[in-house]
């Protein structure tokens, strides 16, 4: 697959087969994804890999903290609002998904559903959480998207799914906690990594994109 084909055809998969994927693929990824550009090759990156027993403990730690109404503690802040153009756009995608899936996506028992079924890693057999120490900059996080979206293509490169997560670091101190990760580090992104189960209906429903002349100026 060329670079232009793997960059359209990646999406966010969000139903899994359990099958595991092999450690020495999962590092395959995890290494081409290194090659992402950083702010002065500073690759402020680190990868927690979860699976089997502690990917499902953490799942029902993830749960739990959720059914007892916990206040979340994100280590970056929810938005708060949104821009009216891309408000529109947000609406929009739920809209359509909420209908191809047959659920109204605002309703409060939904959300919560959607929530359990995202600390559940949608049924992938591992989840990938991406960590920088925290005292890094702005800069830092957006080398953290660059390193992500090269890991989920990498991954798709390998016949592997992905979706990335902010929901997982919903609870980022209790994560970290429950995971021996030191309090210092930021918690920026949760990766659901396996086999896409193709079959789903939730898999079939492809995002689009707005008209290039809504995001591109021409000047000369
Ligand atoms: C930073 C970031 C956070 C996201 N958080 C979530 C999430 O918590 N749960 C989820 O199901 N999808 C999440 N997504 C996936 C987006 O909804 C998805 O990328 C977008 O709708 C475009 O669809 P596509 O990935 O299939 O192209 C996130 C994407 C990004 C880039």
């Amino acid at each position: 697959m060329d670079a232009i084909e793997c960059i359209k055809t990646r999406m966010s998969i969000r139903k899994f087969k359990p099958d595991p994927a092999p450690t020495d693929i999962l590092m395959k990824v995890i290494e081409a994804a290194q090659w992402s550009p950083s702010y002065k090759n500073s690759q402020p990156w680190e990868v927690v890999i979860v699976s089997g027993e502690k990917k499902e403990a953490l799942s029902k730690h993830l749960v739990e903290l959720l059914e007892n109404n916990t206040p979340s503690c994100p280590d970056l802040p929810e938005p708060q609002a949104w821009p009216p153009v891309i408000d529109a756009r947000i609406t929009a995608l739920m809209k359509k998904r909420g209908e191809i899936l047959g659920v109204d996506l605002n309703s409060p028992e939904i959300r919560k559903k959607s929530k359990t079924a995202n600390f559940r890693f949608y049924g992938a057999p591992h989840g990938m959480l991406l960590f920088q120490d925290s005292s890094l900059t702005p800069w830092s996080v957006f080398d953290m998207g660059l390193f992500a979206q090269s890991l989920m293509l990498a991954a798709h490169a390998h016949g592997l799914g992905t979706v990335p997560q902010a929901f997982l670091t919903d609870y980022a101190q209790y994560v970290k906690k429950f995971l021996d990760i030191p309090e210092s580090k930021r918690f920026v992104l949760g990766i659901s990594i396996g086999y896409p189960d193709m079959e789903s209906p939730v898999n079939r429903f492809r995002t689009d994109r707005v008209n290039m002349d809504e995001i591109v100026r021409v000047i000369q």
